[in-house]
């Protein structure tokens, strides 16, 4: 048997054979530096011509990177290696070698590497997101099945349309048209009046024709389903798990948040309580005209425009003056550092300027939010910057949401719903309500959806038999991955992404 990289802290100073890739190599006139993968995570492994020999020495002079190998040697104990060990290697054996690997450590688009998926998976960002994912999902299981939730799976194949009929994928079914689930609630609602509390966990599809960073065509929803929870239970639900989801990640994927230079006090913030606000509260807050906490939206923007502007300024100066100096003639080591910066300088003041083509674009369409419409992208950016943990909005206009909201006992225009925007532009994570248990609003809002009451008769038989409130929420995979890991989008946080224009690999 042989062993793993993530155990070398129980193998100090021993022995140990380790089976994986070359990540990278480095040559030099006595040692070759690998940076070695195996799955587990990555270590730097060295080859002394001294410990292992001329010949095998030559052998690893010539190993090209993703080239397969197995090593045996001695666990090192370095601070400033990655992982924080190194293997001293005294015996190389290789098992394949690769030619012309197409992901070299340079910079590649965003279209080569997405051609290039089932091999972008090997590289350390798209590992350590891996892993961060299947943490984000362990941890969903762990809160449900630890608080009284039964897992159900719900079917693929539908008959009826849920979430609106416009981006619904039809297949053949037997010579009869069915549809690929947008969503388990329907039938997670009839198996929480057998079960009380359950959760889904599949996956779903929507035919929307967005190439967008935060849609793709197929991703995997999370859908708990509780009988008698009203719409405040279900946030308090929603904020409890949500709480100890993030404070799972943290505990358990500090290397991989690590890697991807994750700044993690903004996860942090789900440790203070979730503000609340209506829709008609949100819309205000939007167009700047009610403060949060003495701060207005539309100011916080315009603050954050000054400041981006004045930093690209300081930024240019830096350059410069580095520039300058490099320029009069200094040593190599301290060119190279230089170098370093300016790159490093470049990319911020890059990401600086979209900001500042951004934010004015956003004033104008936070200010002229017509109330009524679903926030966009940006008013969900706007409007969670002014505060300081994830924001729930409740109760929105009975118009532009799902026909199986709970429409609000006092003013049937609005719905007992919910959404989770997380911070700093992730926006929507979670969609959630309660739902109508009155069996004639309920039918009369299906009418009204102009849905095909027929498909909907099961639905409705939970209204006759003993029909209860309750409550449900949809958490989208991707959606919580992307904030999770800060990533720009959607396409990284899952393995094979199926997205409008991309079906392959
Ligand atoms: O808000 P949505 O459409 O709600 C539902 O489907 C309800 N049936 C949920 C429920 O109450 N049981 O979708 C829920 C979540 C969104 O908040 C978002 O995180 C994610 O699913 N989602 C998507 N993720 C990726 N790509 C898409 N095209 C998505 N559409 C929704
Ligand atoms: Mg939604």
């Amino acid at each position: 048997m042989h062993q793993y990289i993530n155990e070398f802290a129980g193998f100090e100073n021993k022995e140990v054979t380790v089976k994986g890739w070359v990540a990278n190599i480095r040559v030099s006139k006595t040692n070759v530096f690998i940076v070695f993968r195996d799955g587990t995570g990555f270590a730097q492994c060295v080859v002394s011509e001294d410990i292992i020999g001329n010949e095998d020495f030559e052998s690893a002079k010539k190993l090209t990177q993703e080239s397969a190998i197995s090593l045996k040697g001695n666990v090192v104990r370095d601070e400033r290696q990655i992982g924080g060990y190194e293997l001293q290697v005294h015996q190389l054996d290789i098992i394949h070698l690769s030619t012309e690997y197409p992901i070299t450590p340079k910079e590649h688009g965003v279209k080569f590497l997405s051609d290039n998926r089932h091999l972008w998976l090997r590289s350390t960002r798209q590992w350590a997101i891996m892993r961060i994912r299947n943490q984000v999902i362990m941890g969903i299981h762990h809160y449900f099945q630890n608080n009284g939730f039964v897992q159900m799976d719900s079917p693929i194949f539908t008959g009826n349309a849920a979430e609106g009929t416009t981006d619904l994928f039809e297949t053949d079914f037997f010579g009869n048209p069915a549809f690929l689930a947008q969503t388990g609630q329907l039938y997670g609602e009839a198996m929480a009046m057998a079960q009380g509390r359950i959760y889904t966990f599949g996956p779903t599809f929507r035919a929307e024709k967005s190439d967008t960073p935060r849609h793709l065509a197929e991703f995997w929803m999370i859908e708990p389903e509780m009988a008698f929870f009203d719409n405040e239970m279900n946030m308090d639900l929603i904020e409890d798990f949500i709480r100890s989801l993030i404070n799972h990640i943290l505990n358990n994927c500090k290397h991989e948040l690590n890697l991807l230079e994750r700044d993690t006090t903004k996860l942090e913030s789900v440790n203070q309580t979730f503000p609340r606000v209506t829709y008609d509260e949100a819309a205000l807050i939007l167009r700047g005209e009610k403060e949060v906490n003495g701060k207005n939206a539309i100011t916080v923007q315009q603050e954050d425009l000054k400041k981006a502007e004045e930093t690209i300024a300081a930024h240019l100066k830096d350059i410069e003056e580095r520039e300058q100096k490099i320029k009069s003639g200094v040593k190599k080591g301290e060119r190279r550092f230089h170098e370093g910066k300016i790159l490093q300088l470049r990319k911020e003041i890059t990401d600086l300027e979209e900001q500042v083509r951004n934010i004015p674009k956003w004033i104008e369409s936070a200010k002229n939010f017509e109330y009524g419409n679903d926030f966009g992208n940006s008013d969900e950016t706007v409007l969670t910057r002014v505060f300081d943990a994830p924001v729930m909005v409740y109760n929105w206009p009975t118009k532009i949401k799902a026909f199986y909201m709970k429409e609000h006992p006092e003013n049937p225009e609005i719905v007992k719903c919910v959404d989770l925007l997380a911070p700093d532009g992730y926006g929507e994570i979670i969609g959630g309500s309660e739902r109508e248990n009155n069996y004639d609003t309920l039918l009369r809002k299906i009418e009204e959806h102009q849905l095909p009451t027929e498909a909907f008769d099961w639905y409705l038989d939970l209204r006759k038999f003993g029909s209860v409130p309750h409550s449900g929420f949809g958490l989208g995979l991707e959606r919580m991955v992307r904030w999770v890991c800060g990533l720009h989008h959607l396409r990284e946080t899952i393995p094979f992404p199926r997205r409008y224009g991309r079906l392959t690999p």
